[in-house]
């Protein structure tokens, strides 16, 4: 039930693109192929692509043929490179390439000792981050009861972590080991369609009762009560402005909808998401390639000559938001202030 691992000297991703009608996994040789991954979109989801990218740098440290210190990090500073020009917003993904340099620099040993360390270390981050999620599961389990039905969008379970439980899906598995009736509603989540595609799969292979639903619906269900509370998972936290959380372009709408019907909305997501350098206004929100908005499958469904707009994620302002669960705990706004409860 992993998304991403190391396996003698290659990395193995399951490519998202082809599900959920094919399980197929991409082997990748060298640290590009990883990259490709991620700016394709065969890998997804902030936790999984800060995993990919910490195990492209190992890929990069192993294949390198460096015989000095010097010479490695050099190589590894050219792949980190790469590796943060694949995609713009998910904080884990700086996060994991900053994390696995300071590691390199960390060693005193000759070029093989450092190399075995780097791979030693993506390898735990792996590990780290299942934890991680199934500790934020735990936590979070606590704001369900039995019987609710819960709103997500896009995916934001083990298909976008390293693997087994994921953020906000995690806390909903948490709660259906705990023996509560939770159902889910996913939304479709367009253009790239995450939600009918990826959370549904993964929902079904667990076995939770989950329904997919048009973006467009949530106003109605919410208006008619059918969804009790809403969790979704985060690709960037900005702590500076008060914990503004960036997720999948609809989140804020979601988030909008909720409030006015007085259901909880809750971020679920791992303090890797967490950024605690930059203002909102120096983060990159994606604007991806515009035939995501324009075809449908092979089908072209925006007349030739109408250009679109396709930003990946939007932004919600901390006063929608009712918690953050992470790994730590459970986060009571003011978000910035209970945060130092957690992290110190
Ligand atoms: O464009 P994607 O599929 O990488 O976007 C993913 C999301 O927006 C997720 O909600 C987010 O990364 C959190 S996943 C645990």
């Amino acid at each position: 039930m992993r998304t991403v691992w190391w396996e003698k000297g290659k990395v193995i991703l399951i490519n998202q693109k082809k599900l959920p009608e094919e399980v197929v996994y991409v082997e990748c040789e060298d640290y590009h192929r990883v990259a490709e991954s991620i700016k394709t979109l065969e890998i997804r989801g902030a936790p999984a692509i800060g995993v990919a990218a910490a195990m492209a740098l190992a890929l990069a440290a192993y294949q390198s043929n460096a015989t000095s210190r010097h010479a490695l990090r050099k190589d590894l500073t050219e792949a980190a490179e790469v590796i943060k020009a694949t995609r713009p917003t998910a904080r884990n993904l700086f996060w994991a390439v900053e994390r696995v340099l300071l590691k390199a620099e960390s060693f005193e040993g000759d070029v093989s000792e450092a190399v075995e360390g780097i791979v030693t270390e993506a390898v735990l981050m792996a590990e780290e981050d299942v934890a991680a999620n199934k500790a934020m599961g735990t936590h979070g389990a606590m704001l369900l009861e039995d019987g609710d039905v819960v709103g997500t969008i896009c995916n934001a379970g083990r298909l976008a972590t390293a693997g087994e439980y994921g953020t906000a899906l995690g806390v909903i598995k948490v709660a259906h080991e705990q023996g509560k009736k939770i159902s889910v509603i996913a939304l479709e989540t367009r253009p790239v369609l995450q939600g009918a595609r990826l959370t549904a799969f993964e929902l079904m292979q667990d076995g939770i009762d989950v329904k997919v639903v048009c973006d467009g619906a949530v106003g109605y269900l919410f208006y008619k009560g059918m969804i009790d509370k809403f969790i979704c998972g985060a690709d960037r936290i900005v702590v500076a402005d008060d914990c503004y959380v960036i997720n999948k372009v609809g989140t804020h709408t979601v988030s909008l909808v909720a409030k006015q019907y007085g259901v909880p909305f809750y971020v679920a997501a791992p303090l890797s998401t967490f950024d605690f350098q930059h203002r909102l206004g120096e983060v990159e929100i994606e604007e991806r390639d515009s035939r995501e908005v324009t075809n449908i499958g092979k089908r072209r469904i925006v007349p030739h000559g109408v250009s679109v707009l396709n930003p990946a994620f939007d932004i919600t302002p901390p006063e929608f938001v009712n918690a953050i669960i992470t790994e730590k705990g459970v986060i009571q706004p003011p978000f910035k202030t209970n945060l130092k409860h957690v992290v110190p």
